[in-house]
């Protein structure tokens, strides 16, 4: 989920410094790459050893390390999608509400423009403090994201609020920051991509020239939602997801049908050939001199048989690609196949469609209201297709 990511963690002299080891695996389980930041305080309380094993980076201690040419706080930011500081002393606040830059993890915090989530860890006096309280809210104001630390058994003997949040709160609230809103969890999303491939013998075939590229961008897009993905693709993909090759559209039938049992909804963005050859070949064609004639018979319509036997909780989408009339044939098609949506583009326009990085379409629903996709890049298009058909939750 975290793939990309680089997430700066700055731990300060605090007893609950170790916890910050499991929230260091659990990001590094999610395949994030993990900054460590530690005032020289922090090592009275974990190690550098530690730190550096679990994070697998060297930790950062020094506020002018001479072996880099930048400073290592600029570094640090630059580099950095999300900046946790836990736990965070009443120290450290303080400096941090009033821009003090005395140490390393200060001045990287000072210079970092990104997003912040602070949790805080002290005694209950201290937290209570007419100072921390006031720090609190400044950094706050800043929009700055502070995790309220809990009440509880304190390690100075005592009993009250002070104690570092529970470490699975901390970690779900930088990763929530990090990744897109998850308005897809729990749906199930069948989507097919590519074009298929109808065998005339064992060396040809009858193809098209879809790349499978808005059906990937799709499924890609969905599963940073949320969504529970099951991409059927002609185009080989190695994806975090389920992926099921296949190549004629009986195969892909049988795969969507499977699926689509116990699926939330299907996305028909594959070029399904409407015919395959009646009877294909096992053996390699020979030429004889006379003219060859291959008999076609029609493949079924996948989109439309699914609509027909759908359950009136799942969704089907359906794409199609016309050359002319775009909208009127994409309200006709609608209407044929009976199902919920389908997302028109225009194949006449070279620069979109098939094979091309970018697309335009028209999504209409069951009462044929159109609504209009500027031309885009394909991630950018199936970020606007999800979010006007599942809505984005918010
Ligand atoms: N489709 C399908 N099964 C087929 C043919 C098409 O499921 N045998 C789906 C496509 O995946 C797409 C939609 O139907 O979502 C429309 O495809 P398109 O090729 O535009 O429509 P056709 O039904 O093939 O109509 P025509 O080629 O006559 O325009």
């Amino acid at each position: 989920m975290l793939t990309g990511k680089t997430v700066l963690i700055g731990i300060t002299g605090a007893i609950a410094a170790y916890k910050i080891c499991e929230v260091i695996r659990m990001f590094k389980k999610e395949n994030a790459n993990v900054k460590v930041v530690v005032t020289p305080n922090a090592l009275n309380f974990v190690t550098k050893t530690t730190l550096e094993a679990l994070s697998q980076n060297p930790v950062a201690i020094e506020q002018f390390n001479i072996q880099e040419y930048k400073p290592e706080h600029i570094a640090l930011t630059d580099e950095a999608d999300i900046f946790l500081i836990a736990p965070a002393s009443a120290n450290t606040i303080a400096k941090l509400a009033l821009g003090i830059c005395d140490n390393l993890l200060t001045s990287t915090f000072c210079a970092y423009k990104k997003q912040v989530v602070i949790a805080p860890c002290m005694n209950t006096n201290m937290w209570e403090n007419p100072a921390t309280v006031k720090n609190i809210q400044t950094l706050k104001k800043r929009g700055i994201d502070i995790i309220e630390p809990e009440t509880g058994f304190l390690a100075c003997g005592t009993n009250g609020k002070g104690r570092l949040a529970d470490i699975n709160v901390i970690y779900e609230t930088v990763k929530i920051k990090l990744i897109p809103n998850q308005y897809l969890k729990g749906k199930k999303i069948v989507i097919t991509a590519g074009g298929t491939v109808e065998e005339i013998d064992s060396v040809r075939y009858i193809g098209n020239y879809s790349s499978g590229k808005m059906g990937i961008a799709l499924a890609d897009t969905a599963y940073r939602h949320g969504a529970d993905v099951v991409l059927i693709s002609t185009v080989e993909t190695q994806k975090n997801y389920k992926v099921i090759n296949v190549k004629s559209a009986e195969d892909m039938y049988s795969a969507v049908k499977k699926e689509f049992e116990n699926a939330h909804s299907l996305i028909m963005a594959a070029a399904v050939s409407d015919y395959k050859v009646k009877n294909k070949s096992l053996q390699k064609i020979k030429k004889d001199g006379n003219p060859l004639t291959l008999e076609l018979i029609e493949n079924p319509d996948i989109l439309k048989e699914i609509s027909s036997i759908k359950n009136k909780n799942q969704i089907v989408i359906g794409f199609c690609a016309e050359s002319q009339n775009l909208l009127e044939n994409a309200k006709e098609k609608i209407i044929k196949k009976g199902c919920d949506f389908i997302c028109a583009n225009d194949i006449s326009k070279k620069d979109i469609g098939f094979s091309s990085n970018y697309n335009e379409l028209y999504i209409i629903d069951k009462e044929l209201n159109t609504y209009h996709i500027e031309k885009t890049d394909k991630l950018n298009a199936a970020e606007e297709i999800l979010g006007k058909i599942y809505g984005t939750g918010k």
